[in-house]
């Protein structure tokens, strides 16, 4: 059972602010450059599958996978209202280069790698995925930008309506600091026509520097052929090959 796992249907709750069909062409153009014909990619992890479905509606060849079974049920679930048809699986960073199944291109987005909860966590991470490419394959990772939020005490997010009812979340950040193991509470105030409930939820995270990150790839024999990074941005995402 993982954190994920736990969090399940909440994890919609999250996306319910945005227009999704706006989020997906953001999504797309923004990688636009990265998918090119014909390629095979994995969403290495894939969460509620909001990214893989804009990826499978667009007629990409593209797999999903999450070391989470819930979140690929939600996947699964988003994919099937779609009627979309894709391969998706359970497996962790670690596992997937022994399904020996190789990428042209990997999604590891959505602060996903923030969940490798040490320095050699996150590097062990980056290789696994690194051992699943293709040659002249690509890895995009897409990340909070913890060198501007890592004093962050809490986020409280706007309104949101999910199947009838009104959530607000509000994320209470546990003293982080690079480098070191954080949680971030997760409270959701439920407001079903004014009877009210709140959700709980816990996420470990791991912050880190800009600097780190780019290094270590560096050291794992990787090349950053993009990097969108600055201090302003909230959210990063820089792109590593071989
Ligand atoms: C913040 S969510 C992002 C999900 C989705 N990519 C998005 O942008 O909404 C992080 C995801 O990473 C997954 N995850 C965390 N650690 C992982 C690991 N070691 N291997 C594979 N997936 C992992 C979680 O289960 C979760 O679905």
């Amino acid at each position: 059972m993982t954190e994920y796992d736990d969090m399940d249907w909440l994890y919609d709750v999250l996306y319910a602010s945005f227009d999704e069909q706006l989020l997906e062409d953001l999504f797309i153009e923004e990688y636009q450059s990265y998918l090119l014909k014909d390629i095979k990619i994995l969403d290495a992890s894939c969460g509620n599958g909001v990214q893989t479905a804009a990826l499978a509606q667009r007629g990409y060849n593209v797999e999903a996978s999450d070391i989470s079974k819930n979140m690929v049920s939600l996947t699964n679930e988003r994919l099937k209202k779609r009627e979309l048809h894709i391969k998706t699986f359970v497996s962790s960073w670690k596992e997937l280069p022994k399904r020996k199944d190789k990428y042209d291109l990997i999604f590891c987005y959505g602060n996903s790698i923030s969940h490798s909860l040490n320095k050699e966590e996150r590097i062990n991470n980056l290789e696994a995925l690194g051992n699943c490419l293709r040659n002249k394959g690509k890895i995009i990772i897409e990340t909070r930008n913890w060198d501007k939020i890592h004093k962050l005490r809490y986020t409280i997010y706007e309104e949101r309506t999910y199947k009838g009812k009104s959530y607000i979340p509000i994320y209470i950040w546990d003293n982080m600091d690079f480098e070191k193991c954080s949680n971030v509470q997760i409270i959701f105030i439920e407001n079903d026509y004014g009877k009210m409930k709140t959700y709980e939820k816990i996420l470990t995270f791991m912050p880190f520097k800009h600097t780190d990150i780019v290094k270590e790839a560096h050291e794992l024999g990787f090349t950053v052929i993009e990097d969108n990074y600055s201090i302003e941005r909230d959210n990063y995402c820089f792109v590593i090959a071989r």
